[in-house]
């Protein structure tokens, strides 16, 4: 078993650093935030993950983790490292690497023993290379240090699951000793390993991402034909998953991508291909799609609406998919300041992303509209004129269309999941806007509720 240092507590680092302690490696954890270390050391999760609070108890009772700010501690005599900081997208598109940079000048000044620094952050093809010859810089030890590159595949919601049970270990590395260090590492996951040199490494992980944002784009580019030539989105990717070329996963047509790693890898690879003289189309295609399906609903609502001003605007699902509380590029924060803006009285729904997102929109008067935060979808609904879906959370996917009609003042749904049937909504006398699909042709009729003659809006 390795004594292994993890630096940076986000997704990647804290989930792989408790992985790593629950396969027997004895982990520290360091972070810059001396709060979050001792909520840490407490048993709690700075992040929302499903399993991972248990796992972080269960290991620190066991003395295998421990979380610290003390870098030169954790690091002076770590067989390896690993970085798991962010790598945020600058204005241009480019990966933002300070981070990195810091943590690799703090190892090269701390380590004590030969160490093996494995980058798992997202970092642009070549990073590494840099990163090594950054670390023989500073080096203040005569000591050997290599840097590999073995980046992370797992998705918010399930990172636990997929840290253990993940479909492959990427390892990309420059000598056999770290490869052979990295494959003993993961030897009690017993998953497949692939070793490859360290640029493919870091270009398997873009390709990857890429790829699958591309896949969502692709479905989302034919859902908005489907509409217009009449097929059903649904049907099409059924038909087309048989396919085992195709495969069944990431054909969901919806409200476009979101999140810290689609949105953020796209446009890095974007620029990587730009600044090396080359135009990659098929990702600017995918970003460019992607832009314009995430307000699509939000178009065509206007259209049918004119103004929001004054209307009571049900928004189910802030963050930028179910099982987290992140909102980073969702698809909510493309639509909130475009209804607000417009004067929309919005009352939003989401399990657990709503405190997030009442940081950046408090509740109360906002511009010309304003915000309110309820406990059930069925609140959201109460009364309302319009609903707007982005999240398919358990709980938005729980509200019945008979629930619909009979909460909203106006039933009228703009769906980005496609949580319900066409037919079933209509059956129920919904006005029923989804993606690619054909909408539900029923004419709402406003009947008036009882509260409606107080009502000095509308
Ligand atoms: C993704 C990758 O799945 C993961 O391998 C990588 O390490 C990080 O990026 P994540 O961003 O957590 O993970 O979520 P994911 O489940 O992949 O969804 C990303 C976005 O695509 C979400 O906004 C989701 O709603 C959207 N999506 C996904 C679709 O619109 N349709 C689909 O069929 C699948």
């Amino acid at each position: 078993m390795y004594k292994i240092a993890v630096a940076g507590t986000g997704y990647v680092g804290l989930v792989a650093g408790v992985c790593f302690a629950e396969k027997g490696h004895q982990v520290t954890c360091v972070d810059i935030d001396e709060e979050k270390v001792e909520l840490m050391r407490s048993g709690v999760s700075p992040i929302f993950e499903e399993g991972l609070e248990e796992l972080m108890q269960k290991n620190f009772e066991a003395g295998r983790i421990d979380y610290t700010i003390d870098y030169r501690s954790a690091y002076k005599d770590a067989d390896a490292v690993f970085l798991g900081v962010g790598t945020p997208e600058k204005p241009d598109g480019s990966a933002d690497l300070s981070y990195i940079a810091t943590v690799a000048r703090q190892v090269a000044e701390s380590v004590e023993n030969d160490c093996l620094v494995v980058v798992k952050s997202t970092v642009p093809v070549g990073t590494n290379d840099k990163v090594e010859q950054f670390i023989q810089d500073f080096l203040v030890n005569d000591v050997k240090v290599e840097v590999a590159s073995n980046p992370e595949f797992l998705a918010q919601g399930s990172a636990v699951h997929d840290t253990l049970y993940a479909e492959r270990i990427i390892i990309g590395t420059e000598s056999e000793w770290a490869e052979n260090m990295l494959k003993k590492i993961y030897e009690p996951f017993h998953l497949p390993i692939v070793p490859v040199n360290r640029r493919s490494a870091e270009m398997i992980k873009y390709a990857s991402n890429d790829f699958l944002a591309l896949k969502i784009s692709y479905m989302n580019d034919i859902a908005n034909l489907c509409e217009l030539v009449g097929a059903d989105i649904q049907d099409v990717a059924e038909g087309m998953s048989f396919d085992e070329r195709i495969g069944a996963k990431f054909l969901n047509a919806g409200i476009g991508f979101g999140g810290s790693c689609f949105p953020k890898d796209t446009q890095a690879l974007d620029y990587l291909a730009k600044q090396n003289g080359y135009e990659l189309q098929t990702v600017k295609a995918a970003i460019d799609v992607n832009k314009k399906q995430k307000t699509l609903l939000y178009k065509k609502a206007s259209n049918r609406l004119i103004t929001f001003n004054g209307l009571k605007v049900a928004v189910l699902g802030l963050t930028f998919k179910p099982g987290t509380d992140d909102l980073r590029e969702a698809p909510s924060l493309s639509n909130v300041p475009l209804l607000l803006e417009q004067g929309a009285d919005i009352y939003a729904f989401d399990p657990v992303g709503a405190d997030n997102f009442a940081n950046l929109y408090p509740e109360g008067p906002i511009g010309q509209g304003s915000i309110t935060y309820v406990q059930k979808p069925q609140e959201a609904l109460q009364d309302a004129n319009v609903c707007f879906i982005f999240t398919e959370w358990g709980e938005v996917k729980g509200v019945t269309p008979d629930q619909y009609k009979k909460l909203m003042r106006t039933p009228l749904v703009y769906d980005g999941r496609n949580i319900y049937g066409v037919e079933d909504m209509k059956r129920a006398g919904v006005e029923y806007h989804s993606i690619g699909r054909e909408p539900g042709k029923v004419e709402v009729t406003r009947e008036p509720k009882q509260n409606e003659l107080q009502s000095t809006r509308y």
